[in-house]
């Protein structure tokens, strides 16, 4: 396995492969979910790119840049037992040359990027879209492989690469869940024990949410059961910061024109945001 740690060294790599890439994003702390994205990547390509890259730009000033979890030897060795080709892991000085504050930016459309996790993240999206937009142009793959576990993120790529016509295809793949249900994240290891023995809740509780309305089409009805699974949320303890259900394809309200519903939510256990979300048959 090859480790590039700057742009130049890849590019001059790539120039000479001939056959298709695909590139799995990351910030590193590499989990299951990540290693299964390389698994679906390996399907899709010739080769696989992964790069790790804590990415100041999508950070709020009060969010954990500082303290995300960094553990890179061990992400080198579970890509090398997954199969990747090369892992791009570049300088700050290599991404924001001139500082990310002096950097062009991609602004994803309002009604997709200030909805929801934008809502609550204000320049979140446009942190994500600009970072990946310049990986996508330095490692120049065919397919690029996200996970739906962060939902609204792969519906906004699937937007700016079809808004500014970038040659790459995007593939979503499942959500990659613990035993107890509790979807993976790099920010589980914030857990302490009794913050990991309620985290599950959040996958209990939108199973039930999905149950009591997957036969519902009336809005108020609908609405009425949320607020009852709202209601669970904070009983347990949870600070929500929301709870909803949408159109899959849109993330708009759900009309008489949704194909497929889901349900998103974001939830504080203390100090630590969670999201997860769940397709309702
Ligand atoms: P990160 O949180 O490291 O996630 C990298 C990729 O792994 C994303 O596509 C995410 O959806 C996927 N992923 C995380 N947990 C998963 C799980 N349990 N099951 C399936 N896929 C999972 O998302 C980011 O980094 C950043 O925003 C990034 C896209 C790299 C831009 O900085």
């Amino acid at each position: 396995m090859l480790v590039f740690k700057n742009a130049q060294d890849f590019q001059r790599w790539h120039k000479e492969q001939k056959e298709s890439l695909a590139l799995v994003p990351t910030m590193g702390a590499l989990h299951e979910g990540h290693l299964s994205l390389v698994r679906k990547a390996k399907e899709l390509a010739d080769k696989v790119v992964l790069y790790i890259f804590v990415n100041p730009m999508q950070f709020g000033p009060k969010e954990d840049f500082g303290t995300y979890p960094r553990t890179p030897e061990a992400d080198l060795e579970a890509c090398k037992q997954a199969g990747v080709n090369a892992v791009f892991m570049p300088e700050m000085a290599d991404i924001y040359p001139e500082g990310k504050e002096n950097c062009t930016k991609v602004l994803p459309p309002a009604e997709l990027g200030d909805i929801l996790e934008g809502h609550f993240r204000p320049g979140f999206f446009t942190g994500v879209a600009t970072v990946l937009v310049k990986f996508f142009n330095i490692v120049q793959p065919n397919v690029v492989v996200f996970g739906q576990k962060d939902y609204q993120q792969l519906l906004v790529v699937k937007r700016f690469v079809h808004d500014l016509n970038l040659p790459v295809t995007v593939y979503g793949a499942s959500i990659v869940r613990e035993p107890d249900g509790l979807a993976m994240s790099s920010r589980n290891a914030y857990l302490n024990k009794d913050q990991r023995a309620l985290a599950p809740r959040i996958h209990a509780l939108l199973q039930e949410a999905s149950s009591k309305i997957k036969d519902q089409n009336d809005n108020t009805a609908i609405e009425k059961n949320l607020d009852i699974i709202r209601q669970k949320f904070k009983d347990a303890s949870f600070e929500l910061h929301y709870l909803e259900v949408r159109d899959a394809d849109t993330l708009q309200p759900i009309s008489n024109n949704t194909k497929t519903r889901i349900l998103l939510v974001a939830a504080k256990i203390e100090n630590i945001r969670l999201i997860d979300n769940l397709l309702v048959n």
